[in-house]
């Protein structure tokens, strides 16, 4: 079968692979509809997580079930379904409690089993014909319709960023009426940000420095665009919001200018955070998490949804590369701002995320850029990490001949 393969940093190829085959009774095979590239991808793209030749990528897997092994109870040939990027067993100590995310039994080394990533376990990823799924029954969620309609790419998007941003506003406390800012307009802030206007937060702005990123935001009902090439983006929210505050927080006395802020901040950007400065450049990995604490205001909340590891070969200072980042904790202490990071427990959101999209309540897929078939992914990885203008989803159809 055909997969997109890791060759060498910057480089990825697409080549015959060895068929996948079911290891256990609990298994099933799933033949690949659509599968997505994920900003996670690029960090194993760029070689800044250790990945070996001929590794096949992939988390966002959505298909048609091929075949199931015999211990496979509530999933059949046939099924369209889509899986979580975590692979998780559903029994352990974590998964019981919704942590699918820290699965103790899906990764021989370490809390985290997950489709084609490093670090993650021996899963192989979906951007390939076929893909093996492990405890079928409980990482299938099953969807209504037929392959390739008009559900097709919102479904794509259950297997990580939808939920993912689902999570970023769980973590930062989003509440129905406060206001939340969020840096990135990538995949993930956007579905932050959508994640954010259907729960009812009052104000939503969107940071990042790629014009057409933005105007995807701005279609997001409620969602203030807010461009790092205008100037220092904390003075930039508090300056729009200050309308706004200054009417609510005079019906409260003694409030004054004491909470300018937003309640709820989301780093949808992580350790490879552009200067404000120098955009484009990388000098100052926790850039986001220091406008952050200036922004929330005391008792807020701040999620790091975005990617920080403990190893970074391509860290920009000695301390980066051991995964040690400085921001101002006396700050963020003295206002008590909660703060949540961490990978998504897709699982405890997709069916919910799932039936708001069929009961048409939301169509997250409004900025997917790109359908190919898998032979375009070695320049789509390319224009994707250069955060190239128009490039912002890309979708794989792997069934779909070159
Ligand atoms: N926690 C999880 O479970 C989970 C799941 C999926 C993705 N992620 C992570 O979330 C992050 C975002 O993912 P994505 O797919 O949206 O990636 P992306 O790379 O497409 O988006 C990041 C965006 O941040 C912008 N940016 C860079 N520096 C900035 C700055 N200083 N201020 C504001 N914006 C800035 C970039 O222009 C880009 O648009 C990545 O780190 C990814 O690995 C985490
Ligand atoms: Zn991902
Ligand atoms: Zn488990």
């Amino acid at each position: 079968m055909r997969a997109v393969i890791w060759k060498e940093p910057h480089k990825v190829a697409v080549e015959e692979v060895e068929d996948v085959s079911m290891t256990e009774p609990t298994d099933a095979i799933l033949r690949l509809t659509t599968a997505g590239i994920c900003g996670s991808d690029l960090h194993m793209y760029e070689g800044r997580t250790p990945v070996q030749p001929g590794e096949v990528f992939g988390h966002e897997n959505l298909g048609v079930i091929e075949e199931v092994g015999s211990g496979v109870r509530t999933v059949e040939a046939g099924d369209r379904v889509v899986l979580p990027f975590n692979v998780s067993c559903g029994f352990c100590f974590n998964c019981v409690r919704g942590y699918t995310n820290a699965c103790l039994v899906t990764n021989p080394t370490s809390h985290g089993g997950g489709f084609g990533y490093s670090g993650l376990g021996p899963h192989r990823g979906g951007q390939a014909e076929f893909l093996r799924v492990p405890y079928a029954d409980f990482n299938c969620l099953k969807l209504p319709g037929t392959p390739g309609d008009d559900l097709e790419d919102d479904f794509l998007l259950l297997a990580d960023v939808f939920p993912t941003g689902w999570h970023a506003t769980e973590q930062a406390h989003v509440e129905a009426g406060e206001p939340v800012a969020i840096f990135g307009a990538g995949p993930v802030g956007l579905m932050a940000a959508l994640s954010a206007r259907l729960k009812g937060a009052s104000e939503i702005y969107v940071v990042d420095a790629v014009r057409s990123r933005l105007d995807k935001a701005r279609e997001i009902e409620g969602t203030v665009p807010i461009d790092l090439g205008d100037g220092d983006p904390v003075e930039q929210i508090i300056e729009h919001r200050r309308p706004f505050s200054q009417q609510v927080w005079n019906l409260r006395p003694g409030s004054g200018d004491k909470m300018p802020g937003v309640m709820s901040g989301i780093d949808a950007v992580g350790y490879e955070a552009w200067n404000d400065e120098h955009v484009g450049e990388e000098q100052h990995p926790s850039q986001v998490l220091d406008h952050l604490v200036e922004l929330v205001n005391p008792t807020g909340h701040i999620s790091l949804i975005g990617v920080y590891f403990p190893e970074d070969p391509g860290g920009v200072s000695e301390e980066a590369k051991r995964g040690r980042f400085g921001f101002d904790l006396g700050a963020c202490w003295k206002k008590g701002i909660g703060v949540e990071m961490g990978q998504a427990p897709v699982k405890a959101y997709n069916q919910q995320l799932r039936d708001l999209i069929v009961a048409g309540r939301c169509k997250p897929s409004f900025f997917v850029s790109h359908h190919l078939p898998l032979e375009g992914a070695p320049e789509a990885y390319e224009k994707f990490d250069q955060r190239a203008d128009g490039y912002l989803k890309i979708l794989l159809r792997p069934q779909q001949a070159a």
